[in-house]
């Protein structure tokens, strides 16, 4: 069959893979090819065992694969054919010279816009799908048209997938946000790819803009639910305190239809690859355009998630008689956030290591993150295991902290548990999702986050 569209990505990661295995599905007619430089992702994509664990997936793969979908590593080839590239390569924070620690380091990005130039001998349409500082369309347009055979038109096209329920996202999205230039053939290209989503996504909820507002809206929207986190998250503080219950507060705040439930849920931190990352982006960009009390106040949301992982391990090394040196802490879960093997800016990454110097033992479970932890964990100095199955982990420790809200912790034999521990027994609930009363019934001292806590001392310190 011929296909009526040449659509390729760049880039087989999170973002990339999903994105095109539901552009497959959904569209039969198009041909839909992602090339990675990384042969083992690709080897993986190609397998029964894919790179990466997100519910779902498998299936869509499954159905696409080898009709309209493919894996494979010639870049090149991939760029001649296409018709529509999808540029899905990291972005991560750049570690070196002018705004290390903050800008995103864009080689990666100029890299492969210098190598589509090189390999287009017929006009394309470049999709930014990968999250960058505004303004780079701009630099992708200058490279490529630079000496260039053939017209580009460059579209921002970011993604809003979250982890764990990506495919729910890619599916069902809220919106899907296109940005172009508007000139006659931005326009033209534009409607290229409005088409491509029309057809599963309902009009209505796909959204042109120009370039810039698409480019500034990703990173504004991460900024913005990461900022809900810090923000619920600075209150779990004054709660503590205040002898208040943050879910109680929470679930009051977020009954205002003006505010709105989702996101309020306090946590030991957020993590993932994209709201640290972004918010210091949007910081690094404020500051260039001389807005330092604009940067300063979204390196605020940055700050109190710091804080709140510090102030977790604090919590624990108080409550434990203020020494863990040999204690034996069991951290359930690894990964940023639940039905993700993904743990890139864990909190977990930072409350281990914490855990580490304050000379603790530490056992590490977690139903599909044990890899990435182990890799995430090398090199650190102290006595850490790593443990598939949950009981084992716990059993001969002192105590429990709760990294990630998977919902196999929710359903275990805490009674068995408690009886394998070593007494007196605690848990650190960093995502509020266990029973805490029924918890202190069965002996064991329960810290919550953002709750008083439940303990079984009589005395008053
Ligand atoms: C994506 C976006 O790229 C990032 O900007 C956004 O903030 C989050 O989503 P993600 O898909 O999570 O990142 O990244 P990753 O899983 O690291 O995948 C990127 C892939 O690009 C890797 O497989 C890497 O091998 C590949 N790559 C990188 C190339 O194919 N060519 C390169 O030159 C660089
Ligand atoms: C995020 C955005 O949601 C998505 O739109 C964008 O494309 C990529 O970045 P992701 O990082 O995959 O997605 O997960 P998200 O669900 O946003 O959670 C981020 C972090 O915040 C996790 O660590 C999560 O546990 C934490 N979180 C989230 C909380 O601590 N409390 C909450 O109420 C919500």
């Amino acid at each position: 069959m011929a296909f009526q569209k040449h659509i390729l990505c760049i880039g087989a990661g999170y973002v990339g893979g999903p994105t095109m295995a539901m552009i497959a599905l959904k569209c039969p007619q198009y041909k839909v090819t992602v090339v990675d430089i990384n042969p083992r992702r690709i080897a993986e994509w190609n397998s029964d065992l894919l790179p990466i664990y997100e519910p779902g997936l498998d299936d869509v793969v499954k159905t696409a694969r080898g009709r309209n979908l493919f894996f494979n590593t010639d870049v090149e080839k991939g760029i001649q054919e296409a018709d529509i590239i999808f540029v899905s390569v990291n972005t991560p924070t750049k570690t070196f010279g002018a705004g290390a620690g903050m800008a995103a380091d864009l080689q990666y990005w100029e890299k492969t816009a210098r190598q589509i130039r090189e390999n287009s001998d017929s006009p394309k349409i470049i999709v930014e799908k990968s999250t960058l500082p505004v303004k780079t369309a701009l630099a992708m347009e200058r490279i490529l048209t630079s000496d260039s055979k053939v017209p580009f038109e460059v579209l921002s096209n970011p993604e809003f997938l979250a982890e764990g329920t990506a495919i729910r996202d890619l599916e069902n999205p809220d919106r899907v946000l296109i940005g172009s230039r508007e000139t006659e053939s931005g326009l033209k290209a534009r409607a290229e790819l409005v088409a491509v989503y029309a057809n599963w996504v309902p009009k209505e909820k796909i959204i042109t803009t120009n370039t810039w507002s698409s480019e500034l809206s990703k990173l504004v929207s991460n900024a913005f639910l990461a900022q809900r986190v810090s923000s619920i998250n600075a209150i779990s503080a004054l709660c503590e305190r205040a002898e208040a219950n943050v879910s109680e507060v929470s679930r009051a705040v977020g009954m205002d239809s003006r505010v709105g439930s989702k996101f309020l849920n306090a946590s030991v931190g957020f993590g993932g690859s994209c709201f640290k990352k972004d918010i210091l982006n949007m910081v690094y960009l404020c500051r260039f355009y001389g807005l330092s009390e604009v940067a300063d106040y979204w390196e605020g949301v940055v700050k109190i998630n710091e804080y709140q992982k510090e102030r977790f391990v604090m919590n624990m090394l108080q409550a434990m008689f203020n020494t863990l040196a040999g204690k034996k802490i069991c951290l359930f879960g690894f990964a940023f956030k639940a039905d993700t093997g993904d743990t890139r800016e864990s909190p977990a990454i930072f409350i281990a290591k914490r855990l580490c110097e304050e000379r603790a033992h530490l056992m590490i479970t977690d139903p599909k993150a044990l890899d990435n932890a182990k890799t995430d964990l090398k090199g650190v100095v102290g006595d850490i295991e790593y443990v598939a199955d949950p009981y084992t982990a716990a059993s001969g420790c002192d105590a429990i902290a709760v990294m990630t809200e998977w919902k196999l912790y929710k359903e275990l034999d805490y009674q068995k548990i408690y009886h394998s521990m070593v007494k007196p027994a605690f848990i650190f609930d960093g995502r509020n999702i266990l029973n805490h009363q029924t918890l202190f019934d069965m002996g064991f001292n329960v810290f919550p986050i953002g709750k008083p806590p439940l303990t079984h001392f009589k005395r008053e310190s």
